[in-house]
């Protein structure tokens, strides 16, 4: 039988306990995830893509079946590139649904192959995002049990406490 892989891409600045049970529900339908961090050099992420490939190997170093990578340019051409034909979403709250299928219709014009498939966050995780959790940190607050306890001291040095 054939591996079957998702490719999951992201930001991940950083990678949260969302994320987290989205790798992990992901990996009981598919054989392979491969975690895509997208190089973007317009985006001016808090934490560096070795920093962010770091962490993501780190909190997730017992899986053998996650490959941690970083892509540019089309992810449709990634996708293939890597031999999948699936892009795995994770949606939270409808807020994210315009986006999502926004970016699923258009990748699907791209290539009509790769196919766009979405989990839905466990409600523990249903008001968190990287980018909330940062203003939280920035600000002092205690994010403990929103990401792993590795990107929590990363997030620490980071703002200076
Ligand atoms: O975690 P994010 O920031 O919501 O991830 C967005 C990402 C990386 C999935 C998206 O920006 C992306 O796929 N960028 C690659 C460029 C691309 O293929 N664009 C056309 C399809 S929308």
């Amino acid at each position: 039988m054939s591996q079957k892989t998702a490719v999951y891409p992201g930001t991940f600045d950083p990678i949260t306990n969302g994320h987290l049970s989205i790798v992990n529900r992901a990996l009981k339908i598919f054989d392979k995830l491969v975690i895509a961090i997208l190089n973007n050099p317009f985006k001016a992420p808090l934490f560096s893509l070795e920093e962010r490939i770091d962490m993501i190997q780190k909190a997730l170093k017992e899986k053998t079946n996650v490959e941690v990578d970083s892509f540019d340019g089309l992810l449709v051409d990634y996708v293939i590139k890597k031999k999948s034909n699936v892009i795995l979403r994770g949606l939270r709250a409808l807020s994210d649904f315009e986006y999502e299928f926004q970016m699923a219709l258009m990748n699907r014009k791209l290539n009509r192959e790769v196919q766009s498939i979405f989990l839905m966050t466990d409600y523990k995780w249903f008001y968190t995002s990287s980018t909330i959790i940062k203003e939280a940190a920035s600000l002092g607050g205690d994010i403990s049990g929103l990401v792993p306890a590795l990107v929590n001291e990363k997030l620490k040095e980071k703002f200076g406490y």
